[in-house]
């Protein structure tokens, strides 16, 4: 018989030390059709490059399932007049072999707490997710954030909607 284990999704910080973490996110991959996102092979190099964006791993116990970035700059301007106080969630993926079992949404629902406690000077954290991809628009609805109504039109594949996630 099949044994049920406890799931505990943690969000931490990915610090240029943490050489297991990384080696461990630098092996995800992403299928095309899911494109959405890059993974972290992609994007940690563009973090570790900008002291304005954030490389946060997303762990089921000890094991790194994905990754997101929280940045103060990127295309955050496009999308709000009040930058300040503001971070922009992107590149947000579980990778596919942890797909499909709730992690996601659990890490979207810790988002709030993990920023209080990393980023005291933010009350608001905003994201865009393509109409195309339903499966995350529900992730991140279900972890706590709100559709703005807002769109924004300029997606590497296609419009997107304005999330927001208020501290
Ligand atoms: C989107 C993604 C983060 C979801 O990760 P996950 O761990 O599988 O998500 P969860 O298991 O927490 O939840 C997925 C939810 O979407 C639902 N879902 C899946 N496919 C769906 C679809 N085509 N339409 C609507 N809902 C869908 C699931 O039923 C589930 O909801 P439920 O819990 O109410 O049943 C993951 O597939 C991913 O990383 N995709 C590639 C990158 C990406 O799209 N990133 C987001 C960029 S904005």
């Amino acid at each position: 018989m099949g044994r049920v284990r406890p799931m505990s999704v943690t969000l931490r910080l990915v610090r240029p030390e943490d050489s297991g973490l990384r080696a461990q996110l630098m092996a995800h991959t992403l299928p095309p059709e899911q494109d959405f996102a890059r993974p972290a092979r992609d994007t940690l190099p563009l973090a570790d490059a900008d002291p304005g964006r954030t490389s946060v791993a997303i762990l089921d116990g000890d094991l790194p399932v994905g990754m997101f970035q929280l940045d103060r700059g990127g295309f955050l301007p496009e999308i709000t007049d009040r930058v300040e106080g503001t971070l922009l969630l992107r590149a947000f993926y579980v990778a596919p072999p942890f797909q499909g079992r709730g992690l996601a949404t659990r890490a979207v629902a810790a988002v709030a707490d993990f920023v209080r406690a990393t980023f005291p000077d933010v009350d608001r954290v905003l994201l865009t997710v393509n109409h195309a991809n339903p499966a995350a628009a529900r992730c991140y609805l279900r972890g706590g954030f709100a559709d703005t109504g807002q769109d924004y039109l300029v997606g590497r594949r296609g419009p997107q909607d304005v999330f927001a996630l208020q501290l």
